[in-house]
């Protein structure tokens, strides 16, 4: 019998390929580029595949997947978001797609979220900067003063996985008040975090705080554009590890060298892997020291990586054996 074909685009965590090759009637392939697989590569090595692991730098659009033909049975997207996958194409083909929400992501990311934060709040990158420069001389009274978090308002926008254990942290840990927005309401998670569902507008008005976790969908795309930033307290710092077209950069790189926010935190690029949309605007992100720039890592630790894995070869295993795949996306 013919073997089922499935390709990885790029190197993932070991297990994800010990867990498929345990299947005898799997031909596993895994693209071992240390860069992102090249286009035309990709079109040519998915030919005749039943099953893709891709990652989320790889748009997977209809022509991956007529590339790949009848054969494909499932896309398992190795990432919580899958704004990269055509959910319509897929759905006319039948293809079934799965992400990777584990619960370790959402730790690492919230914990990430909150690293980003303190390290924004307490300017620990300007201070790590500043002292390699041999800069520090003495104490200050009044060197690098940040501002506490403790028992201040954060703002969360969208109540998900991430966005709850965002909350927890921010709730249990610091004492914060906790603002959201959500599609639904939360009500039991209201109750046990003191978290209290409000407006975008409310909530920008009201949080020193504002971290973003909702995924990338046409109804999120510029979500904080120019209004959504001045509507923010001049002293408050946006947090973004979510997608970066969720936020309007240049509105959002006007703000910040105007100092109509405080700061911010960014592990998302709207025209990621570009850090500026524009290379030629006189704004650049990576010029301001009110702002910390990181590439892409929240979820970027060994647990959530491994747990993305199992997740990622569990989706294929599941479609292909007829068993249970235990995130596939509900394609409406
Ligand atoms: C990372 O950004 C992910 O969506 O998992």
């Amino acid at each position: 019998m013919a073997k089922k074909k499935i390709y990885i685009t790029r190197e993932v965590p070991e297990i994800a390929l010990k867990m498929l090759k345990k299947y005898k009637d799997f031909d596993v392939r895994m693209y071992r580029g240390d860069k992102k697989i090249p286009r035309r590569i990709l079109l040519n090595n998915v030919k005749g595949c039943h099953g893709i692991l891709s990652i989320l730098t790889e748009k997977i659009d209809a022509q991956v997947m007529d590339a790949a033909g009848p054969n494909l049975k499932v896309i398992s997207n190795f990432a919580v978001g899958f704004d990269n996958v055509d959910l319509k194409a897929a759905k006319e083909r039948g293809i079934r797609v799965g992400n990777t929400p584990a619960p370790e992501v959402s730790q690492s990311v919230a914990e990430f979220t909150f690293a980003l934060l303190m390290a924004r709040t307490r300017r620990i990158v300007e201070s790590d900067r500043f002292t390699r420069l041999g800069k520090y001389e003495e104490w200050d009274p009044l060197l690098m003063l940040g501002r506490d978090v403790y028992n201040k308002t954060i703002g969360i926008v969208g109540l998900g996985r991430i966005g709850q254990e965002v909350a927890k942290r921010a709730g249990k840990g610091f004492n914060m008040k906790i603002l959201y927005t959500d599609i639904a309401r939360n009500p039991k998670f209201e109750k046990e975090y003191k978290a209290k569902k409000t407006t975008l507008p409310l909530l920008l008005k009201n949080a020193d705080y504002v971290t973003l976790h909702v995924p990338l969908l046409p109804a999120t795309r510029h979500l904080i554009s120019t209004k959504e930033l001045k509507r923010m307290k001049k002293t408050a710092y946006l947090i973004n590890t979510a997608r970066g077209p969720v936020v309007d950069e240049k509105a959002l790189l006007k703000a910040l060298y105007k100092n109509e926010i405080a700061g911010a935190a960014l592990d998302v690029y709207e025209c990621e892997p570009a850090i500026d949309c524009d290379p030629h605007d006189r704004y650049e992100l990576r010029k301001l020291s009110n702002v910390i720039i990181t590439p892409h890592i929240a979820s970027a630790t060994i647990e959530a990586r491994d747990a993305m894995a199992r997740l990622a070869a569990q989706n294929i295993i599941g479609v292909l054996k007829n068993k249970k795949a235990p995130a596939l996306i509900k394609i409406k």
